[in-house]
C-alpha cells in the first residue's frame, strides 16, 4: 500500500515537472503560418472519430485561418493522383498563391525536400497545422516539426483519423511532444488577441458566423435584442 502510494506521486511528479518543460508560448499572427496537411477528398472518409458534417466545417474552418489572418499558408498532399484524392477546390481557390506541394510518397511530408523549403521560406517560427489522420500525418509531420526547433500548435479539430481511441493516443503523443494541441477557437482567439484588433470583432464575426456558428449565434442574438428586443414577462424579475 504504501509503496504503491509512493509510485503514485513519483509519478505525479514526473508528470508535473514534463508539464513545465514546455513553458507556455503564445501564437502570435506575426511568427505564424498555416499548414493544410493531406486534407483530401479521398482520405475525408477515414476520418470517423467525429461526425462527417461537422468534420467538414471543421477542415474548411482551419483552411480558410489565411483568408482572415495575413499568415503564409502551403498546402500539401500525399499521392493525390491516386485513391488519396484531391484537397476541395474551394480550399484551393482560396490560395492561389500558396505553395501546393504535391508529395509522390513521403508519409512524414518533412521527409519531401520541397516542403521543407516552402516552410523554410515562410520564415515562421510558429506552425498552425491539421491533417488528415491524426496518427500519422499530423503526428509525424508535428513531431518532425518540433525536432527542427518549431512552435507548433495542432487544431485537433480539424485533424480525423479512424476511432476516437487512437484520436486520443495520437494527440496525447504529441502533446508530451511539445505540441500544442488546441481548439480551433483558441487559435483565433490567440491569433486575433483583442477584439478591437484588426482583424478583430469586425472582421472575425462574419467569418465567424460561418465556421463556428455557435459564436455567430451570439452576436446575431445580441444584436436582434438591441434592434427589436423586448423584456418578456418574469425576465425583469431576474437578478440583474
Ligand atoms: C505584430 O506586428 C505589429 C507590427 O510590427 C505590431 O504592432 C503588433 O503588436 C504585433 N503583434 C503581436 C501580437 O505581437
Ligand atoms: C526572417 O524573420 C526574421 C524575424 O522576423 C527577420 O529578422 C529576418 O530578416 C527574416 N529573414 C528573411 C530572409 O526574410
Amino acid at each position: 500500500m504504501r509503496l504503491s502510494a509512493s509510485l503514485l506521486s513519483a509519478a505525479l511528479v514526473a508528470g508535473t515537472s514534463m508539464a513545465d518543460s514546455y513553458p507556455w508560448e503564445r501564437l502570435n499572427k506575426n511568427d505564424s503560418m498555416l499548414l493544410i496537411l493531406d486534407i483530401q477528398e479521398g482520405l475525408y472518409g477515414l476520418a470517423r472519430d467525429f461526425d462527417a458534417t461537422l468534420y467538414k466545417q471543421n477542415i474548411l474552418a482551419h483552411s480558410s485561418l489565411g483568408t482572415v489572418f495575413d499568415i503564409p499558408v502551403v498546402i500539401t498532399t500525399s499521392a493525390q493522383s491516386g485513391p488519396n484524392g484531391l484537397i476541395p477546390q474551394e480550399i484551393l481557390d482560396w490560395y492561389p498563391n500558396a505553395p501546393l506541394i504535391q508529395r509522390q510518397g513521403e508519409v512524414d511530408a518533412w521527409d519531401n525536400s520541397d516542403f521543407r523549403a516552402a516552410v523554410k521560406a515562410a520564415n515562421k517560427t510558429q506552425i498552425i497545422v491539421a491533417g488528415i489522420v491524426t496518427d500519422v500525418c499530423t503526428t509525424f509531420l508535428a513531431r518532425s516539426l518540433r525536432a527542427e526547433g518549431y512552435s507548433v500548435w495542432a487544431n485537433f479539430e480539424a485533424s480525423g483519423t479512424t476511432t476516437k481511441e487512437i484520436r486520443d493516443i495520437a494527440n496525447d503523443q504529441m502533446a508530451r511532444a511539445g505540441v500544442n494541441v488546441v481548439s480551433f477557437f483558441s487559435i483565433v482567439c490567440d491569433l486575433m488577441r483583442d477584439w478591437r484588433a484588426t482583424p478583430g470583432a469586425k472582421e472575425l464575426l462574419p467569418w465567424l458566423d460561418r465556421y463556428l456558428p455557435v459564436y455567430g449565434m451570439v452576436a446575431r442574438h445580441h444584436r436582434a435584442a438591441i434592434e427589436s428586443g423586448v423584456i418578456i414577462p418574469g425576465e425583469g424579475d431576474l437578478p440583474k
